[in-house]
């Protein structure tokens, strides 16, 4: 039964996604960078974008799913979502590279159930990569399923992401870039945590690490990297949450 609801939500879902995908495309037409604000630091920046398909997002879902909370990066204040169903929601992961042109950014939606995530649905508008999965059915990239690859670290990339917010964690994370390099082939900063999860589930690249992400940028791509068959921990190894911030380390479950 959970699992119908799960296919039927992806199924709904895919189709507004992919619509919000497009105001991102033709926000190229115009100078984001003039309709930008900053979120309590100079690194952390906001765009009309991200306020409008997350509005977007918010009205669709609750169409879609009357009775799920709704989670997302620009409320002002975020449901307790420990009991039930709720959206996880980032609508634009990877902003700065959004604002400068880069086009590496994507819309993330996590689906959780007791806080636990169940299914996850990403979409890259600029190379039109729809990923999806849910719990026990495998993860999907434009309907074609994805594995994560057999890569030992010294034969794969490794992505990480900086927690460009918390500049207190750059000393302890820069060592740690620094003792994977060399080891690895070599390593990526691409600037979205959720298409990073997402390069990972498709076999890309054979981990992804970054001292402290929000459950908005991780909780889609975690089941995604689950049901491609790789693995999903904080750094201590312990068992992902999605209530606070957190550590993250993805791996092929080899690197
Ligand atoms: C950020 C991106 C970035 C990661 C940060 C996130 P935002 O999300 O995913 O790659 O390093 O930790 O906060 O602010 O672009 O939605
Ligand atoms: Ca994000
Ligand atoms: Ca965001």
């Amino acid at each position: 039964m959970i699992e119908d609801l799960e296919k039927e939500v992806i199924e709904k879902i895919s189709p507004v996604i992919r619509e919000c995908g497009k105001l991102m495309l033709a926000a190229k037409e115009e100078n984001i960078s003039s309709s930008t604000e900053e979120k309590g630091s100079r690194h952390n920046l906001v765009t009309k974008y991200d306020k409008l398909i997350q509005e977007k997002l918010k009205n669709k879902l609750s169409e879609i799913m009357p009775s799920a909370l709704f989670l997302g990066e620009e409320n002002e204040k975020q449901p307790d979502i420990r009991n039930g169903y709720a959206f996880i929601v980032d609508p634009i992961d990877g902003t700065s590279n959004f604002i400068k042109g880069l086009d590496t950014s994507c819309i993330s939606i996590g689906m959780t159930y007791d806080a636990v995530p169940v299914c996850g649905i990403i979409y890259n508008p600029y190379k039109d990569e729809l990923f999806t999965a849910a719990e026990g059915k495998g993860a999907y990239l434009n309907g074609k399923q994805i594995h994560v690859n057999n890569d030992a670290i010294e034969d794969g990339l490794v992505a990480f992401g900086t927690a460009p917010y918390n500049p207190e964690l750059s000393e302890k994370m820069f060592s740690m870039i620094k003792s994977y390099f060399g080891r690895c082939l070599d390593i990526r900063r691409f600037g979205s945590a959720a298409l990073d999860l997402c390069d990972l589930a498709a076999g890309r690249t054979c981990l992804y690490i970054e001292p402290l992400v929000a459950p908005w940028d991780v909780c889609a791509g975690t089941i995604i990297v689950r049901e491609a068959g790789g693995t999903v921990t904080d750094l201590d190894g312990n068992e992902l949450q999605f209530l606070t911030k957190t550590s993250i380390k993805a791996s092929n479950g080899v690197a």
